[in-house]
């Protein structure tokens, strides 16, 4: 028996990754329309950098870390995230002036797997950083909406919300723990332990719904700064159009975030009400893993969920398959397709010496718009070519192939 692969993994494949590729391509497109350079950082990172940039008390740190001693009794740990890695990354190399990262990869969390919570999965996202103007926290949430609007997930609404700046908190803080400590035995204990540690996480607790569905929200403890700085994303998200919605319980399960919160949901996926991607202002953040003061703001989208969410990809995949009709012209048709490729047209083409039938079915399975089949009259410098639609069969002259099979 094959070793299988691991618990909470996926293979993508074609043609699923149909999709996977579509949005790839799209997010690639967009990041270099909108001014985020590519920004490549390790899947492994020290531990201590999740554990005090993502927080010790949040569920990533406490349960799902994929932390492991290397040969060199140094405590690593596959990546939970990327937001900590790109601050470490940004400061390391200096820390200096505006900074718009862009990264897609995968990233590991020991979650209890089911459909769209997977331990390793892929996300794309943009951080903004040294930039504390809430017109960069209304760029990045408007990246993530146009982003699942190209990709045809309709239905999308954006989560917003505002907990506020760590100052403005203290005071909030206090207030939301005794509500809970007038409540405990109401609290699943996940909660209980959390009132004394990290009350702002039952907040969006589910199971606690019922319980904290009254109790005083970060929404209406804003400092004036913070008060302001909602006032203005929520503006500017509405001159750019973007559905949104206030969420006055959205905290995130991350400790760096502080004023504006945000996650997006989607009526075409509804899987438990996940979001397909969030993210917020995490201005504390570059301090609390040990750098100078650099304010940020950024989002990460999950692929998994987002592919599950998108129309099929339509269209082909090859502009045409190149067929050998007579074994002997193989060469010639080898020839042939290199050409198509480097015209910059999309050409494959059998090397096993299969029946003329064989190759028009794998030509059919590949997606191809049209075949073009190499027989003898390759010598006079003709094919003959068929779209595969619909239509008849032609001779034309091999220079003009790549012309023909991109002409609509
Ligand atoms: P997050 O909310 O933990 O935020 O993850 C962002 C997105 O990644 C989620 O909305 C979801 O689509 C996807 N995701 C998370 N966990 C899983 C999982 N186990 N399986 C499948 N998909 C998952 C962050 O990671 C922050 N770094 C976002 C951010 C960037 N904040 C500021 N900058």
């Amino acid at each position: 028996m094959i070793p299988r692969a691991p618990k909470g993994t996926d293979d993508i494949l074609p043609p699923a990754s149909r999709r996977w590729r579509e949005l790839l391509r799209v997010f690639d497109e967009m990041t270099e329309q909108w001014g985020y350079g590519l920004t490549l950082t390790p899947i492994f990172e020290t531990t201590e950098l999740f554990a005090r940039g993502v927080g010790e008390e949040t569920e990533v740190v406490e349960k799902q870390m994929y932390s492991f001693v290397d040969k060199g009794d140094r405590s690593l740990t596959l990546r939970p995230e990327a937001t900590a890695s790109v601050v470490r990354a940004y400061l390391q190399a200096g820390g200096q002036g505006v900074f718009k990262a862009a990264y897609a990869g995968p990233m590991f969390r020991y979650e209890q797997p089911q459909a769209g919570r997977r331990r390793q999965f892929f996300q794309v996202g943009i951080e903004y950083l040294a930039e504390p103007s809430p017109d960069a926290d209304v760029e990045v949430i408007d990246f993530g909406y146009r982003l699942l609007e190209r990709v045809g997930v309709t239905g999308v609404t954006v989560l917003l919300n505002s907990i506020g700046d760590p100052a403005d908190r203290a005071a909030y803080r206090d207030r939301l723990t005794g509500f809970l400590q007038e409540r405990i035995g109401r609290l699943s204990d996940d909660a209980r332990r959390r009132v004394a540690t990290n009350p702002l996480r039952v907040l969006d607790s589910k199971v606690d719904a019922d319980v904290v569905a009254d109790a005083p929200a970060p929404l209406d403890h804003l400092g004036e700064a913070a008060a302001a700085h909602f006032a203005a994303v929520r503006s500017g998200l509405e001159r750019r159009g973007i559905a949104s919605e206030i969420a006055p319980r959205l905290v995130r399960g991350l400790d760096y975030y502080n004023r504006t919160v945000f996650e997006y949901v989607a009526a075409s996926y509804d899987a438990a009400q996940d979001s397909l991607g969030g993210g917020g202002r995490y201005d504390p953040l570059a301090e609390i893993i040990g750098g100078k003061a650099v304010p940020g703001v950024g989002l990460a989208m999950g692929v998994d969920r987002i592919t599950a969410a998108m129309p099929e990809v339509g269209g082909e995949d090859l502009d045409v398959f190149v067929a050998v009709a007579v074994e002997a012209r193989r060469t010639e048709a080898l020839d042939l397709v290199a050409s198509l490729r480097a015209a910059g047209v999309r050409a494959d083409l059998d090397l096993g010496g299969r029946s003329l039938r064989a190759q028009f079915k794998a030509a059919d399975r590949r997606r191809a718009r049209a075949v073009a089949v190499v027989g003898e009259e390759v010598t006079e410098g003709r094919v003959t070519v068929r779209r595969l639609a619909g239509g008849d069969d032609e001779q034309i002259p091999i220079e003009e192939v790549a012309a023909w099979v991109t002409s609509p």
